[in-house]
């Protein structure tokens, strides 16, 4: 319901249009302008979605001026502190936390779900074992989209809701096939007496000549960074899965897509090239070196895991796992040099001018790389890991998009600068 208008006046043609404001629970108002054009024959311009909100949702709510940031109304810190990876997929998924028995069969279906059609894994013997595990996974994620084409019906909620459990229940075995393929180990069967993820971690890690026993210390650090990365409002990568699907697309289509838009790393594959970069940068002397080229404007380096669009404050996901990985590195009695070049390299970039006054932060995905390093896996399994845990939030997107009674198909206008009307000419004709 519409709390005010907002008239928008051409004062070339003197033409006027009305435009009804909502307000959100929380957030900015938004000014609804679907009768621009009809009105004005306007469109609006918004590069990089700045000031537009492309849905309603219910799921999360960001706050990058105070650094909030809520599921369902749940705050971050007290998930990562309380729940787990699958009890947080439930609530992004339904709105509420599972009471014991929703658990128990929730818990039950992903573990039922888990299991991948034995032909998938001959998809990933056609990549070199080198493949970036990124490129794998999109590939192998839109093969999935095969396996249940024609018993999907997107339209019936009984059967979406079937295909959030699925895109839940396999990324685990996914992601640890791309590392088994890489490393020249066979592939691992879940094993539904673990948790998921243990079960992944299992699926990953474990030898076939040997009982895997789980590092508990590693569960936990995982179990968190996968509830830290579950969802995220309407970033790059979970607008591009609801445009796909906005088109009726196959849900694990979707999620390849997803997967795609997460590599950038702008995005997602900032993870690794924070790791990259803490390794260039060596040691806590050359730090300067690598601040000042980030300011140059005309080098395009940038401090990766610094920066977001959103935040202009401490992302509370990366206050909550730079304090993570100091306990896990602690608890694991690791002495991690990159950590340290980390850290310093946070605080000098904190103090100066040029960060202070753009309002840059470290990200999520400053620290993260860090544990995941510290648990052993490698650097380009780092996107893939946050992959899984952000499908979680993707297809709770999706289902909230199919669900609603107004969706329709995204389709963006554009400026157009391109050449005027002109005619053919024949090759021979062309200067
Ligand atoms: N290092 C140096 N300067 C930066 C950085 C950075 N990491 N990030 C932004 N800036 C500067 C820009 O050069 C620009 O300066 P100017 O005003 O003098 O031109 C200003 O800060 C604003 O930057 P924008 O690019 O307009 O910010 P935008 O919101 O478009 O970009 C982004 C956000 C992509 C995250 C950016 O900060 C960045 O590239 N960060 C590094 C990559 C990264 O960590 N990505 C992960 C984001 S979290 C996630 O997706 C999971």
């Amino acid at each position: 319901m519409a709390t005010r208008i907002v008239t928008i006046t051409d004062h070339k043609s003197g033409k006027q249009v009305e435009c009804p404001v909502y307000e959100g629970e929380y957030g900015a108002p938004v000014i609804d302008i679907k009768n621009l054009y009809k009105e004005l024959g306007m469109f609006t311009f918004d590069l990089g979605y700045g000031s537009t909100a492309a849905c309603r949702s219910a799921i999360t709510y960001l706050d990058g001026e105070d650094g909030v940031l809520l599921h369902r109304g749940y705050p971050i810190e007290q998930l990562a502190e309380k729940s787990n990876f699958l009890e947080v997929s439930y609530l992004l998924l339904h709105g509420e936390l599972p009471n014991q028995v929703q658990s128990d069969e929730w818990t039950h279906a992903i573990k039922m779900h888990g299991m991948t059609h034995e032909h998938l894994s001959r998809f990933y013997q056609g990549y070199r074992y080198d493949a970036h595990p990124m490129s794998v996974l999109a590939g192998v994620c839109a093969a999935v989209a095969s396996y249940y084409h024609a018993s999907t019906d997107i339209h019936d909620p009984e059967s979406r809701m079937l295909t959030a459990r699925r895109v839940i229940a396999k990324m685990p075995n996914l992601v640890s096939k791309i590392y088994r393929h890489s490393s020249g180990l066979p592939f691992v069967y879940p094993d539904n007496s673990r948790d998921h993820v243990e079960n992944f971690m299992y699926m990953m890690f474990s030898w076939p000549t040997e009982p895997y026993v789980a590092n508990p210390v590693a569960l936990r650090a995982l179990n968190l960074l996968f509830i830290l990365h579950a969802d995220h409002e309407q970033n790059a990568s979970t607008s591009t899965v609801r445009l796909a699907g906005s088109a009726e697309t196959n849900p694990f289509a979707c999620v390849a897509a997803g997967v795609s838009t997460l590599w950038g790393k702008a995005h997602g594959g900032a993870n690794e090239a924070v790791i990259e970069m803490l390794a260039e940068i060596g040691e806590p002397k050359n730090i300067p070196k690598f601040i000042s080229r980030a300011k140059d404007k005309d080098d395009n380096f940038r401090l990766m895991g610094f920066g977001h669009r959103v935040y202009k404050n401490y992302d509370p996901r990366a206050k909550i796992i730079r304090q993570a990985c100091h306990d896990l590195l602690q608890s694991m009695n690791l002495n991690l040099p990159m950590f340290e070049v980390a850290m310093e390299l946070e605080r000098i970039a904190l103090e100066d001018e040029y960060f202070i006054s753009r309002k840059l932060y470290p990200n999520v995905d400053f620290y993260s790389g860090l544990i995941y390093q510290a648990l052993g896996i490698p650097a380009n399994m780092f996107t893939p890991m946050f992959a899984l845990a952000r499908a979680s939030g993707w297809i709770a997107q999706w289902m909230e998009m199919m669900a609603d009674s107004d969706f329709r198909i995204g389709r963006p206008r554009q400026l157009y600068i391109g050449a005027q009307r002109r005619d053919y000419t024949a090759v021979a004709d062309r200067g």
